[in-house]
Order: structure tokens, then sequence, then C-alpha cells
């Protein structure tokens, strides 16, 4: 493949508005993607803006940066929960995927967390904003949070959250399919990340619940797209999950919710 149509296609890319703040390594295995399927070069910018926005710049695209950093600077050192709970709620309403979670989040990472015994770290891979339903998480105040996104902006503003929250945080922005997580933990959540996956990489949902070392996985879908339209997606991706199951051959419980369903995998 022509190195130098790849670095046009990256530099292209990190020059427009929406993809200016996206991970390196995934403008450019984007950018190989759409070369190995498109030959005239305008036609390859055009596919992997196309999947850019449809694995990131979607989800990305609604957010509210003003609102989250206000709010966030309102975090002061030593905040209690309720302060806590006050900010990171408003923050986690400024955006409809964590905004339909709030009503359910205190029950289902309660109760999920609660058949996974102690838990001394947990990685959140694509995490998106729900590091800011820690306050919800049943967690000892000693656990390590490690968050991974591709987004470099949310990184940054991840770690100001930890920092001021004065929790165990770390915030790494990093596409996992180019440095897949090689940390230890107890606890690894994959919400509503599968599907986002799979549309990049055909069988990377299972090559990645393969290669994590993890106690247990904690996955889950939406039941409603974005837009607010249910289209079969419960059966869809309860079938999805039970073909994964039953090749990885690990025991998994279901919990499912209103608007989102849980998987707890337990990997060992
Ligand atoms: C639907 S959002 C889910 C966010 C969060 N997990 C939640 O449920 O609230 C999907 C997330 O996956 C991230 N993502 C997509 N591809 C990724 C990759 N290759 N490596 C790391 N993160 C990725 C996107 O940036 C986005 O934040």
């Amino acid at each position: 493949m022509n190195a130098e149509a790849r670095q046009a296609i990256v530099e292209q890319l990190r020059q427009s508005r929406k993809y200016r703040h996206c991970c390196g390594d995934t403008l450019d295995r984007i950018a190989g993607w759409a070369l190995a399927r498109h030959h005239a070069p305008k036609d390859a910018l055009k596919a992997a803006k196309r999947k850019l926005h449809q694995v990131y710049g979607a989800y990305f695209d609604r957010f509210d940066w003003k609102r989250i950093e206000e709010f966030l600077f309102a975090i002061e050192a030593g905040a209690g929960v309720d302060t806590l709970r006050d900010v990171c709620g408003e923050i986690l309403r400024s955006h409809a995927s964590t905004r339909e979670r709030l009503p359910i989040m205190e029950q289902a990472f309660g109760t999920i967390f609660e058949c996974v015994g102690r838990i001394e770290r947990v990685v959140d891979l694509a995490c998106g904003l729900n590091p800011f339903a820690l306050p919800w998480m049943p967690l000892p105040e000693s656990c390590a949070y490690e968050a991974i996104d591709i987004d470099e902006r949310l990184m940054a503003i991840l770690g100001t959250f930890f920092e001021r929250a004065g929790r165990r945080g770390t915030a790494q922005c990093r596409d996992m399919l180019v440095s897949p997580p090689d940390t230890e933990a107890d606890v690894v959540l994959l919400l509503k990340l599968l599907p986002c996956l799979e549309q990049q990489e055909k069988g990377a949902a299972l090559a990645l619940l393969r290669s994590l070392r993890a106690r247990y996985a904690v996955v889950s879908f939406p039941l409603k797209s974005l837009g607010g339209r249910s289209k079969g997606m419960a059966a869809h991706y309860g079938a999805f999950m039970d073909d994964l199951v039953e090749v990885l051959d690990v025991p998994a419980q279901v919990y499912p919710f209103e608007n989102e369903v849980f998987y707890l995998l337990t990997l060992w």
C-alpha cells in the first residue's frame, strides 16, 4: 500500500474539525482500511470519514464540551459523594447514551459488582463518559480505575476529573485495535462497545474478550439506537452474545434493563 497516500489521508482527517482530536493510530488504521478498498484517494478519504463517523464521530458529535468543562471545574478538592453525584449526574445527562443509563446505573453497577466481590482494578474500555458514573459504583476508594478511549480531549478531561475527585484513575488515548489492553484487572467494562468494534473489524469482539487479562468482563448493548428506535436490537444482540458465550465457553449472567442489557462474563 502506498504510504504517502495513507499519510495524506491521515493529514486531511487531522485537519477536519470533527477528527482533529481523534487518536493518531485510529486515523492511520482507518486510512489504511479505506485505501485497501478504494483506489482513488478522494473515494478513500470519503470512506474513511464515513467509517470514522460510524464508530466515533456519531458519539462525539453529541458532546456538549462547554457544559462538561463547566461542571468539571465546579468539582472542588475533597468533594463528597453527594456533590460528586450532583456534578457527574449533570455531565452524564448531557449525552443521550449516558442519560438513559442514569436511572438504572446504581442498581446495575450495584448488582453486577456485588457478584464480583472485592475489586481493586477496573479497566473501562472505550469508556466515553462512563467514568463519570464512578460515584454510583460500589468500589473501594483504593480501587484503580483505568479509562481508555480514542478522543484526546475527553482523555484530558477525565484525567482532570480523577484528580479533582481524588480517585486513583488514569485516562489513556489508545486505539484498542492497534494496542490491545494489557493490564490485569478484576473487571473490564465493555459497555455498548462490541457492535462498534465489529463495525471496524469482523471478529474483533471475540478476539478482544479472549485477550483480556481480567477475572470478569461486563458487556452491555443498547436496546435503542441514539435516535430512540429499537429496531429488534434485543433479539439481534441476544443472539450475538449467545454465540460469543458458547465459543468462549464461560459462565454468563444477563441483567436486562429497559434501554440497555448487561452481561457479566466470568473469564477465570
Ligand atoms: C457507543 S460509545 C460507548 C461509550 C461508553 N462505553 C458507554 O457505554 O457509555 C463507543 C465508544 O467506543 C470508542 N471507540 C471506538 N473504537 C475504538 C477503538 N478502536 N479503541 C478504543 N475506543 C474506541 C468511541 O470513541 C466511543 O467512545
